[in-house]
């Protein structure tokens, strides 16, 4: 089993987020329950919010790669926690390719990240996106985007993906347009 709860559980989608809501839940779910039902962005970007707000485990910056960390797992959503020092990112990528598509959104906790989207079209472009701690962006289930550090510090950011996330496929763009690459597993060929 890859998962371990070391953030609290999101409040119900009714409900408003206590301040005293972020105590350790130590529950396990298991990854391998995962549906195919698939949260809206705005609620993902409020779930990234939350989870960020309360988190509890403190990140680990390597290098070579970023570190990853599956902290929160349940039936239609799962949480990871990334830590990037300076110069590193992703390749270019989608949620899952066409098998299991995720929408996703990212909180970032600490430092600056940027975001690049790629703009779809005959002539696709990359679109830049600065975000600071505190700032929470979403894609949905077909968007490719990057993200890197391209800052002097470290930072930290907390992605919640719906359905989770089994992989990655990443891409290369070019002059002659954008062109699928390799698969990743998640959490395995990060
Ligand atoms: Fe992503």
């Amino acid at each position: 089993m890859r998962t371990s709860a070391v953030i609290p559980a999101a409040p119900a989608r009714r409900e408003a987020a206590r301040p005293d809501s972020g105590r350790l839940d130590s529950a396990r779910l298991d990854a391998a329950r995962l549906g195919s039902a698939r949260l809206s962005t705005g609620r993902l970007e409020a779930l990234a919010g939350f989870y960020a707000a309360n988190l509890t485990l403190r990140p680990r910056f390597t290098k070579g790669s970023r570190w990853a960390r599956l902290v929160l797992a349940g039936p239609d959503h799962e949480a990871w926690l990334l830590a990037w020092l300076p110069g590193q990112g992703t390749e270019l990528h989608d949620h899952g390719g066409v098998a299991r598509p995720a929408a996703a959104a990212v909180a970032v906790v600490s430092g600056r990240l940027t975001e690049f989207t790629v703009t779809p079209g005959d002539f696709p472009g990359l679109h830049r996106k600065a975000l600071a701690a505190g700032d929470v962006s979403a894609v949905d289930d077909r968007t490719v985007h990057g993200m890197r550090n391209d800052s002097g510090a470290p930072a930290v950011s907390l992605h919640v993906y719906s359905p989770g996330l089994e992989a990655m496929r990443t891409y290369l763009l070019d002059e002659t347009g954008l062109a699928p690459s390799r698969i990743k597993r998640a959490g395995e060929d990060w």
